[in-house]
């Protein structure tokens, strides 16, 4: 039932098909690989008795490729080795197909019921698909400027071709991409070709009904820069230490690399690392004074020149050898000797001189006047305040340094004085000390009640005090540099011991007590002797 309605259904559709002839075989073309076998297939039911005639047209000859009659099948002779048809269905097979045999096929069927029915279909034999290679015109781009052509060819017939970058298909805009296809080749144009266009990578694709084949990757150099030219270090400070491993560093983005050249204002440094040195600066006789320092990146292929920004900087020798150096050399005295100390560095610019004395600030005064320059002090006349450690401090930008000196400024001895105990008792330490204020330091020398005691230094030590060494105790301070002397009296007494334990009346007691009491003891050894009986001998 449903078979039947079925072929009803074709009948509909294909009788009309079958008077025109359209429909006996598929519409083509049909592809076939070379060297490869093809059917070629009837649509219509072939019925005992039909005669099926194959034909070849290259356009111009016709030829018979064979038949099928009711003997069995019958091969042209140029097609004996590589044709048949079969008995069945009628269906041409050809094997090994070549190049000539792209062309059209016929077929007439001679139908027993006496119909005739014709179509025909056009074959092709297809150049397998090879060779897909990318080539570039210019072979080198410049960013922005070169438009790029690049060129797609392979061998194969019929192909068409499609472009990718990496994996995505590329999409002309028609303005600055375009793709153009020809006969057996593509051509995608890039107008002012960016770096990042041409490193997808791209391939191009050959394909044809039957096969595609994909081209190596191809990559591009385009050619860019210099750009984003910057200098390192940005800000520098203003004052750099000579002789430091400091370095300015220049970078730029470029393809091929940039080449640098450095400015020290307008005028070029003999220099083209991206690195340039302090060292090189100053070999140079640069640094000096302050200056702006540029670079300038420049690429040797798109010929362009880019200046980084400008750093600000002057080179600056660090401070040594700083020393003080005073004037007069001599003895100084107070009151009466003037001085000038100064202070010097043996290398290095000073911009600052500062003045301490004792670890405190020294600032100007009546009594002492700077020099202008603030690298010498002047003193018209010392005091004996003026003692003191006296530094100066030498400062630069880069560096600073110190220097000290020892003022020694003579006097005294000032009035002496004796210090220590003025009665003590027997055998108790006494110590006095006598100072009196000097530069150098006194010397000093004791008495006793007007005689020279051995004691030279400024503490008289009794360990054990004696009654005879109560007395008027003097000590004299004396600077031989200033020549003068002072002196200083001291009365020491040193009491006698007094034993205070008892008093007087019960010592006096304990001595008739213990004289009672011997007597006592010789009276009873007399009264002993007396009384016993002693033996006697005979
Ligand atoms: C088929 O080819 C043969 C030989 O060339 C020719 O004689 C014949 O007329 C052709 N048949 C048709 C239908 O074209
Ligand atoms: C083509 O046909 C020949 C003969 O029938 C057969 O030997 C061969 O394997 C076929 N080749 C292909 C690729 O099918
Ligand atoms: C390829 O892809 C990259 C990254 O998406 C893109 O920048 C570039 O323009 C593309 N190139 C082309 C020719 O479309
Ligand atoms: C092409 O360039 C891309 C990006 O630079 C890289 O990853 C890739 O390996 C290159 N391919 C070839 C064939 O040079
Ligand atoms: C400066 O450059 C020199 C030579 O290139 C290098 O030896 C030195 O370490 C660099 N100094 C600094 C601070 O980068
Ligand atoms: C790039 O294009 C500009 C303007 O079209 C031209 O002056 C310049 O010479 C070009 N540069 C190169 C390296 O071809
Ligand atoms: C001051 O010094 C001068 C010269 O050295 C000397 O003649 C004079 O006596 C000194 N006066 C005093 C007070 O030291
Ligand atoms: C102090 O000494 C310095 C260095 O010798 C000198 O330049 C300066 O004029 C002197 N000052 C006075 C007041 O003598
Ligand atoms: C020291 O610094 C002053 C002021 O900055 C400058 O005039 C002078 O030339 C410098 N001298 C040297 C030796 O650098
Ligand atoms: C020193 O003089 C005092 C008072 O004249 C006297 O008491 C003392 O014994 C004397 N000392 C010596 C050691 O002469
Ligand atoms: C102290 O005595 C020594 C040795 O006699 C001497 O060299 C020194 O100058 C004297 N000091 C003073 C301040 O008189």
């Amino acid at each position: 039932m449903e078979l039947f309605a079925l072929k009803s259904l074709l009948f509909v559709f294909f009788l009309p098909g079958l008077c025109a002839g359209t429909s006996v075989l598929p519409s083509g073309p049909v592809d076939v690989l070379l060297g490869q076998n093809v059917t070629l297939n009837i649509l219509v039911p072939i019925k005992e008795g039909d005669i099926i005639i194959w034909n070849y047209s290259d356009g111009t000859d016709t030829n018979n490729v064979g038949s099928l009659r009711p003997g069995g099948p019958q091969i042209g002779d140029s097609y004996k080795t590589r044709a048949s048809i079969d008995p069945k269905t009628g269906f041409l097979t050809l094997t090994s197909v070549k190049n000539e045999d792209s062309g059209d096929y016929s077929i007439n069927i001679l139908q027993s019921s006496g119909g005739i029915l014709t179509g025909e279909i056009k074959v092709r034999v297809l150049v397998p698909v090879s060779d897909v290679v990318i080539k570039s015109d210019p072979t080198e781009a410049i960013e922005h400027n070169s438009t790029v052509v690049l060129t797609c060819s392979a061998s194969g017939s019929f192909l068409t071709f499609t472009w990718t970058n990496g994996t995505k298909l590329i999409t002309t805009d028609g303005e600055r991409l375009t793709v153009a296809d020809s006969d057996g080749s593509s051509k995608l144009t890039i107008k002012d070709v960016l770096r990042s266009d041409l490193v997808g990578p791209i391939y191009c694709n050959a394909k044809n009904s039957k096969q595609q084949r994909t081209s190596p990757p191809f990559n591009l150099t385009v050619y860019y820069g210099p750009e984003d030219v910057t200098i390192s270090p940005m800000k520098p400070s203003e004052y750099i230490t000579s002789n430091s491993d400091f370095n300015l560093t220049c970078a730029a983005r470029s393809s091929p690399p940039a080449t640098f050249t450095w400015y020290h204002n307008k005028d070029e440094i003999k220099a083209s690392d991206p690195i340039l040195t302090l060292k090189t600066i100053e070999m140079q006789g640069f640094g000096k004074t302050l200056a702006d320092y540029t670079c300038r990146a420049q690429n040797s292929k798109t010929k362009r020149v880019i200046a980084s920004p400008g750093v600000r900087f002057s080179v600056m020798e660090p401070i040594s050898g700083a020393k003080i150096t005073a004037t007069p050399t001599g003895i100084l005295f107070a009151g009466n000797s003037s001085a000038n100390i100064s202070c010097q560095a043996t290398s290095g610019n000073v911009t600052q001189i500062t003045w301490m004395v004792n670890g405190k600030q020294l600032l100007p005064s009546s009594h002492v006047v700077f020099s202008s320059d603030q690298s010498s002090i002047f003193f018209s006349v010392l005091k004996k305040e003026d003692n003191g450690v006296f530094t100066c401090k030498l400062q630069n930008s880069v560096s600073q340094k110190e220097a000290t000196y020892n003022l020694a400024v003579i006097y005294g001895p000032e009035k002496a004085e004796v210090r220590g105990e003025a009665e003590v008792e027997v055998d108790s330490e006494v110590v006095l000390t006598c100072s009196a204020s000097s530069v150098p330091p006194a010397n000093f020398t004791w008495k006793l009640n007007g005689t020279v005691l051995k004691v030279q230094t400024n503490t008289l030590r009794i360990e054990k005090a004696l009654y005879k060494d109560s007395g008027t105790y003097t000590c004299e301070a004396r600077n031989s540099l200033t020549g003068l002397s002072t002196t200083s009296t001291h009365t020491l007494s040193v009491k006698e011991e007094i034993y205070d334990g008892l008093s007087d009346g019960a010592i006096a007691g304990i001595v008739i007590a213990c004289l009672v009491a011997v007597g006592a003891c010789i009276a009873l050894f007399f009264y002993c002797r007396t009384k016993v009986p002693v033996e006697s001998p005979y």
